[in-house]
């Protein structure tokens, strides 16, 4: 490491494109998880500009017996910390084990708003042996910002960290 990110001012597809060859690079230098996903959402950050992309990694609760969203690497203003399975967007879809693409925050039963700027949304669980292990949340600033070219890249990106 480390070379500048070369960024792509194309349509959303073609910017996706031009990156995932970056972040596969960055990913077969270093094996340390952390250290990955915190290059991920710089490069994410740094190509699409938006409000907030961060990971939450599922953990054990103080309790110990159930499990529950940690905040992780991340991009972005200040974040909630914690968030239990089937809360907000995040713990939805780690609940559902699929990806959740939210148009308008409000109007999402339960919306976790840890910044009054997010106004769309897009989580996506990665699962690993069929096991919900973290998500990806990434928000933007204006509405309806994701859609299934996102969904389709990002869970591209998701598959390929080695999550060790
Ligand atoms: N909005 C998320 C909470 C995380 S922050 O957006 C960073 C949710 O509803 O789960």
């Amino acid at each position: 490491m480390a070379e500048d990110l070369r960024i792509h001012a194309g349509p959303k597809e073609e910017q996706y494109r031009t990156l995932i060859p970056q972040i596969e690079a960055v990913l077969e230098n270093e094996k340390d998880l952390i250290a990955n996903l915190a290059n991920i959402c710089a490069a994410l950050k740094e190509q699409f500009n938006w409000l907030w992309v961060g990971f939450y990694l599922v953990k054990k609760s103080s309790d110990q017996i159930d499990s529950e969203l940690v905040l992780g690497p991340f991009q972005g203003p200040l974040a909630c910390t914690r968030i239990r399975k089937g809360k907000g967007v995040c713990g939805t879809a780690w609940a559902q084990e699929k990806t959740i693409i939210v148009q308008d925050v409000e109007q999402f039963p339960g919306h976790i708003a840890c910044s009054s700027r997010s106004k769309s949304e897009i989580v996506v669980p990665v699962i690993r042996n069929q096991i919900v292990v973290g998500v990806l949340d990434v928000d933007s600033e204006s509405l309806s910002d994701f859609d299934e070219t996102d969904q389709q890249y990002l869970e591209q990106i998701i598959s390929i960290i080695p999550w060790t």
